[in-house]
């Protein structure tokens, strides 16, 4: 195994058709090309079960893009982490900037799924970053260490760090425009210092992914950086030989 975790985040792409297609032909590659690195493909939530059996005798791993934090109840049109639990899912993603942006969600909001996440024993891919003009008042590191503090807060840190954290800026998600390697490598070795830190040297070992137009072309150099351990990967993801191409080239790094 390596240390890198190359994830895709589908968002709201595919249909079940679409997905089974997408799924089988990055798992027909890897059947026949084993991947050194973990892969996660994070689908639609109407394809995660569907995903799971075509995926299946490859070493795919299978996450959501979201959940609540409450067990079952009256909570319309919401997902509960045992039903992902059921169809295989261990990781999701938690705190992606376009939940907090469109949909409202607060840090707290953020803070309750992340520690439902991990006291059902699966994973948290906890999205952090700054927005274009955080970056530009010179407040990305303020902004981060705040998400960073109030998704985690009241977490041991001895759960902390089972968790992954997504850098992620803003201004670099779905733009085509990705972070520099300045840029990202700063900005991860900046999280890993403060994440040391705050809660000690078994947390700053947590797998710190970059995400924010990672694609086929750019993922080489950003995947070198020391504090970068892998990709979260939009666009890119729902191409079947751009992320195949991101696998490789982890795998080549390893
Ligand atoms: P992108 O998305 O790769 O399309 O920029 C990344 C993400 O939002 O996780």
């Amino acid at each position: 195994m390596s240390k890198f975790l190359i994830a895709g985040n589908w968002k709201m792409n595919t249909n079940a058709f679409e997905a089974e297609k997408l799924s089988g032909y990055v798992a027909g590659y890897l059947k026949e090309n084993p991947a050194r690195c973990e892969v996660l493909m994070c689908p639609p939530f109407t394809s995660i079960a569907s995903v799971g059996e075509t995926v299946k005798g490859s070493h795919i791993k299978l996450g959501a893009q979201n959940c609540y934090h409450e067990q079952k109840g009256a909570f319309t049109g919401e997902i509960s982490i045992n039903m992902l639990r059921y169809i295989d899912v261990t990781y999701i993603i938690i705190g992606h900037s376009e939940r907090r942006k469109i949909f409202g969600e607060t840090d707290e909001l953020i803070n309750k799924k992340i520690k439902a996440v991990l006291d059902a024993e699966l994973t948290p891919v906890f999205c952090i970053g700054e927005t274009i003009d955080e970056r530009n008042a010179g407040k990305t590191y303020e902004v981060i260490e705040k998400q960073i503090t109030s998704g985690l807060n009241g977490i041991p840190a001895e759960k902390i760090a089972k968790c992954v954290i997504a850098y992620e800026p803003v201004w670099a998600i779905g733009t085509g425009i990705s972070a520099t390697p300045e840029q990202a490598g700063e900005a991860h070795t900046n999280i890993r210092s403060f994440l040391k830190d705050k809660y000690g040297e078994e947390v700053s070992a947590i797998k710190l992914l970059y995400g924010g137009s990672m694609n086929e072309k750019n993922c080489r150099e950003l995947l070198s950086l020391k504090d970068v351990d892998g990709g979260l990967i939009g666009g890119a993801s729902i191409k079947g030989d751009s992320f195949i191409e991101i696998i490789r080239s982890a795998d080549e790094l390893s």
